[in-house]
């Protein structure tokens, strides 16, 4: 019987989901032409397929190898070879899904699969099937992803450094929000991206509102209100882990959000339902003061009803001065008692100089969003969440940069509660993400995830990794060192793209991370091109090794490789540093 001309060989084994064939001699050369087009065999990496009647079961090479084999009567060497096959799905008709229902049986053919079968694998454009890119082993084939997946399920893009993931991210939204011909497709996408480097405004500005705590023309103030965050970060923060210290700082939040709520009356807050975590403005000048006052207070009379202020010493709460009190003394003359127990000081002095800080302006001095004396403020939650979530642009980018880089823990996970905590209370409600969800992008994940790591940031992304789903909130990680994100989190990311990996550490972590069992193609890791990724998971049809699309000239992010040779060729100028000191010193990386 003539054989098709995509017949590549027979099954000789199965094993679970692998398989092996042996190639039939007439595709020895490795090169088969096809509809006068020429198709490698056996690369690791391509499919093949093995009818079953109508079905078509779908797998992708391993490995490959060859035996030779010595017959005794004749003495001929006789080679063979032989390709392992990991099994990946099955198309019904021209229908296509992962997962199998058959095993093929030994002795069914195998077939090459061709450029038809792939487009009809990946070429359907159903309804939220996103483009990202070509096929590496055929141009003409778009690669496209599930958008619900890739959202509900989480995902991760790993790659060494400069294997291009800050340029695949770039171009991964775009290809989200817009469509090639950059009209914009999901207007009403929730996207917020957390920049770390400031590297992503100059690849997305035309779709994206940027916040930035240097804003520059064309960028927003990024203000992160303190009265939004976890209270006992925040007083680690200010002043320090001291439990006595906490407590009483815990009770005067309280205190001041029931003041709030009692001044603010048209808000109808119930004083009932009142806790220290309850996002309410509250003065952390004025909680200084009264926790100093309360320190150090000594009293005009054994009843403790007025406190013994020196002379003009009363202190002033927006300049963030102490009060001064009297010494204790019981002299006929004179008399104070003695309050405080001055143990705090120092805890408050750190306070103090933390609340003066300009680098924690946009945190702890959040511009419209600092209640003034009368408990009043010109914006409120809602307007910090409108800004971030619901603007005209699909994309928000917050671009932390400027932050000061040990706090990035604090801050981010700040952020991170203030979207989570929005998603978690609207659920029934039709601005909530479940109606809208909202995906949250964070770049350089290792920084804050790590094993070892304790800190807010992971304790927001293990929660949203395990609950998001529920209220509407995906995440997508990126990082360049996959071994030391915590195993937890990252094994909740349903869907991997892993661009260029060299170390090994990282590359077994990604190899055990990924769901489908493709080790041959895992190895191929460090010999991705630049852009180049194999997605995995749940938004992928199939695990597939494809060319993210190259953004459009204008369109890269602030992330270019430095160019040594041609920059320390060129003629040697005489450099003045003087704005490099400025920059350093106004902690502002813009050009002035
Ligand atoms: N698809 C691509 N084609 C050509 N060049 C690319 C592509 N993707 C990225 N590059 C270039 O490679 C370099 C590194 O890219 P990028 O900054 O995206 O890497 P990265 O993985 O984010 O690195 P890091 O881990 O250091 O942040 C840049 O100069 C970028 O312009
Ligand atoms: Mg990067």
């Amino acid at each position: 019987m003539n054989k098709l001309p995509t017949y590549l060989g027979q099954i000789t084994s199965v094993s679970g989901a692998s398989i092996f064939v042996e190639l039939t001699p007439q595709v020895m050369s490795g090169l088969l032409v096809i509809e006068g087009k020429t198709h490698r065999i056996g690369q690791v990496g391509s499919f093949v397929r093995i009818p079953q009647g109508y079905n078509n079961l779908f797998g992708i090479i391993s490995e490959t190898s060859e035996h030779t084999d010595i017959k005794d009567s004749t003495n001929k060497k006789s080679t063979s070879r032989l390709i392992k096959v990991e099994l990946v799905g099955e198309a019904i008709g021209s229908d296509f899904e992962r997962g199998i229902s058959q095993f093929p049986s030994i002795s069914e053919e195998v077939h090459l699969v061709t450029e038809e079968d792939l487009k009809n694998i990946y070429g359907t454009q159903n309804d939220g099937q996103i483009i990202i890119g070509k096929l590496s082993s055929s141009d003409s084939i778009n690669v496209s992803i599930d958008l619900d997946n890739l959202v509900n399920k989480h995902s991760a893009i790993l790659g060494s450094t400069g294997s291009g993931k800050s340029t695949s991210v770039a171009s991964l939204l775009r290809a989200i929000v817009t469509s090639h011909t950059q009209n914009i497709l999901m207007p009403s996408a929730r996207i917020v991206l957390f920049d770390l480097h400031g590297e992503y405004s100059s690849a997305l500005s035309d779709i994206a509102n940027v916040f930035s705590i240097n804003a520059e023309k064309g960028t927003k103030e990024l203000y992160i209100p303190y009265w939004c965050v976890a209270p006992e970060s925040l007083i680690d923060f200010l002043c320090g882990n001291n439990a006595d210290l906490k407590n009483k700082f815990m009770d005067l939040i309280v205190q001041e959000k029931l003041e709030f709520a009692n001044k603010n009356q048209n808000l109808n807050l119930d004083s009932n339902k009142i806790t220290p975590y309850t996002p309410i403005p509250f003065s952390l000048k004025k909680i200084w003061y009264d926790l100093y006052h309360f320190d150090t207070v000594n009293w005009n009379e054994k009843a403790m009803e007025t406190p013994a202020y020196k002379d003009g010493g009363k202190g002033d709460i927006d300049k963030l001065i102490a009060p001064s009190f009297r010494p204790p003394e019981t002299k006929n003359d004179g008399f104070t008692k003695k309050g405080g127990d001055n143990k705090w000081k120092k805890n408050l002095d750190t306070m103090r100089s933390r609340l003066l800080d300009n680098q924690y302006t946009f945190f702890l001095n959040p511009g419209a969003w600092t209640p003034n004396s009368d408990y009043k403020v010109t914006k409120d939650l809602q307007h910090l969440i409108k800004s971030w979530i619901g603007s005209d642009k699909p994309i928000t980018i917050l671009d932390l940069s400027g932050m000061p880089s040990d706090r990035l823990d604090l801050l981010l996970g700040s952020m991170l509660d203030i979207l989570f905590e929005s998603a978690i209370w609207s659920k029934n409600l039709d601005v909530g993400m479940k109606k809208n969800p909202l995906l949250l992008v964070m770049e350089e994940a290792h920084r804050y995830l790590s094993t070892d790591n304790s800190g807010l940031s992971k304790s927001m992304v293990r929660r949203i990794a395990k609950e998001g789903r529920k209220f509407g909130v995906g995440s997508m990680l990126i990082s360049q060192r996959p071994s030391e994100i915590d195993e937890t989190i990252l094994s909740q990311c349903g869907t991997l793209f892993s661009l260029r990996i060299s170390n090994a550490t990282d590359r077994s972590r990604v190899k055990s991370a990924m769901s489908d069992s493709l080790s041959g193609i895992v190895d191929s890791l460090p010999i991705l091109r630049t852009g180049e990724a194999i997605v995995t998971g749940e938004a992928a049809k199939l695990p597939m090794r494809f060319k993210f699309r190259i953004p459009q000239k204008g369109q890269f992010p602030n992330s270019h490789d430095p160019k040594v040779s041609e920059n320390w060729s060129s003629d040697r100028t005489d450099h003045n540093f003087e704005d490099l000191v400025k920059s350093w010193r106004l902690q502002d990386t813009t050009k002035h």
